[in-house]
């Protein structure tokens, strides 16, 4: 199997515990941190946002990989930049200046992202592919963890594929909602690198957090 990043999405763990939490999946090999930020507006459920974000930045050296779920986004980049986020990813139907926010967020110091919604067509990336680090495909509808993924996306990873391969860049493909070890087989062969996971992670504790992200990348752990 090729080499693929996990993300953990810290929306499945203990949030009585966060820290801890966070230094737990550090410890057991993620290789980035996923930060769901929701507002109850662009989805319905609500998380936390900068404040909290930078107590965590002290528990990892990994990179935080924030998903906002949140409209406007344009007034909170330089709060997200200074509570340490490394890449800020956003949903195009956030705002009206997807171009701008981009830049924005790159002016800031971070790495841009560009989040599709199962109903969001690939082509949006089009103009902004080269201004950008990350696309995000959401296998699942954005909200909440625990839901199945939808495989229609898999064409969607594929098309998103040969469109970065064009660029020529290292433009990071990453998969996001129902992913456990029966899914992120198919989504990898479809070209991501990146594979964030909540419940599959999560699940089980902290003794299984090693076993669980191990598996993610089809190993298996005595
Ligand atoms: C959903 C979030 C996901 C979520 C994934 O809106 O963007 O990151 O935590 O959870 P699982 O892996 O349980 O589907
Ligand atoms: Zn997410």
């Amino acid at each position: 199997m090729r080499d693929v990043l996990i993300s953990p999405s810290i929306l499945s763990a203990d949030f009585a515990k966060l820290g801890e939490e966070i230094r737990a999946i550090d410890k057991a090999g993620a290789d980035m941190i996923h930060v769901d930020v929701m507002d109850g507006h662009f989805v319905p459920n609500l998380t936390f946002g900068p404040p909290v974000i930078e107590k965590l930045r002290h528990h990892s050296d990994k990179p935080f990989d924030v998903h906002l779920m949140i409209a406007p986004v344009d007034p909170f980049i330089d709060a997200f930049a200074a509570a340490g986020a490394d890449i800020l990813t956003v949903h195009p139907e956030a705002g009206p200046h997807l171009h701008r926010t981009l830049q924005a967020i790159r002016a800031a110091g971070m790495k841009p992202g560009v989040a599709l919604n199962p109903g969001t067509h690939e082509d949006v990336i089009d103009p902004v592919i080269d201004d950008i680090d990350m696309i995000l495909v959401m296998s699942v509808n954005p909200g909440f963890g625990g839901q199945s993924f939808i495989d229609s996306q898999l064409r969607k990873i594929e098309a998103l594929r040969k469109k970065i391969d064009a660029t020529g860049r290292k433009i990071i493909l990453e998969v996001d909602g129902g992913l456990n070890p029966e899914t992120a087989p198919k989504a990898i062969d479809a070209g991501v690198t990146a594979i964030v996971a909540g419940s599959a992670v999560f699940r089980g504790g902290p003794d299984r957090y090693a076993e669980n992200i191990a598996a993610l990348r089809g190993e298996m752990v005595s």
